[in-house]
């Protein structure tokens, strides 16, 4: 996968995945969720915010009885590293119990969003659970034996936006995944965590 040049709107930016790669990767993840659910229903869950660009166009592709739910979590803290807590802020609305869930992330970095999320849900009796991501960065996993069931794209440790994914609540209207390369961004925050915007909600 290689970089090319900068979106016009930032000399920050380059573009990593292009939209329409992941129209197509979207198409023939929502395929594949098709093909394994034949017949039945599926229950998509979108961890906000950052899902529910991808969750969006998936549940339109995926040719089956389909319905969404909703949950946001904090993670991150003041920093880029995760802290390794994981606090849920909005629950689902509904029972999800013997439904055919689907977790949909924008992306598996650490794992230990996912691995929460995975155990709070199961909790909750589904019939199936499975975990769709747009992105899988495979080289920061924490959580090894964390897997997307139906992963878009896999890529390298770089921070990226774009597609639902933020920086500060900025970005996530560019239409291609794009690589965040400000080195001020780069370097380890400093400012307190209330002012930080990489939690999730
Ligand atoms: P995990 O718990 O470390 O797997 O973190 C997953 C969450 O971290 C994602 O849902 C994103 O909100 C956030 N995250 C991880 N990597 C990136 C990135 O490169 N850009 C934007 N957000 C990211």
């Amino acid at each position: 996968m290689t970089l090319s040049k900068s979106p016009k709107s930032s000399p920050h930016l380059k573009v990593l995945i292009r939209r329409t790669a992941i129209q197509k990767r979207v198409r023939q993840v929502a395929r594949q969720i098709t093909k394994d659910f034949k017949g039945q229903r599926v229950h998509l869950v979108g961890v906000l915010k950052g899902a529910c660009i991808f969750l969006s166009d998936l549940a339109r592709e995926i040719n089956l009885e389909t319905s969404l739910d909703f949950i946001a979590v904090s993670s991150y803290g003041a920093r880029k590293e995760s802290s390794g807590q994981v606090r849920v802020n909005k629950d689902l609305d509904s029972s999800i119990a013997g439904l055919n869930v689907i977790l949909v992330e924008d992306i598996l970095d650490t794992g230990l969003t996912v691995s929460y999320l995975r155990r709070i849900l199961l909790q909750r009796r589904p019939k199936t659970l499975k975990v769709a991501a747009l992105l899988d960065k495979p080289s920061r996993r924490i959580i090894k034996e964390i897997q997307a069931d139906y992963a878009g794209f896999s890529i390298p440790d770089k921070f990226v936006v774009g597609y639902g994914l933020d920086f500060a609540e900025k970005y996530r209207n560019l239409k291609d995944v794009c690589v965040l390369c400000d080195p001020e961004i780069t370097a380890t925050p400093s400012e307190p965590a209330s002012k930080s915007s990489r939690s999730k909600l």
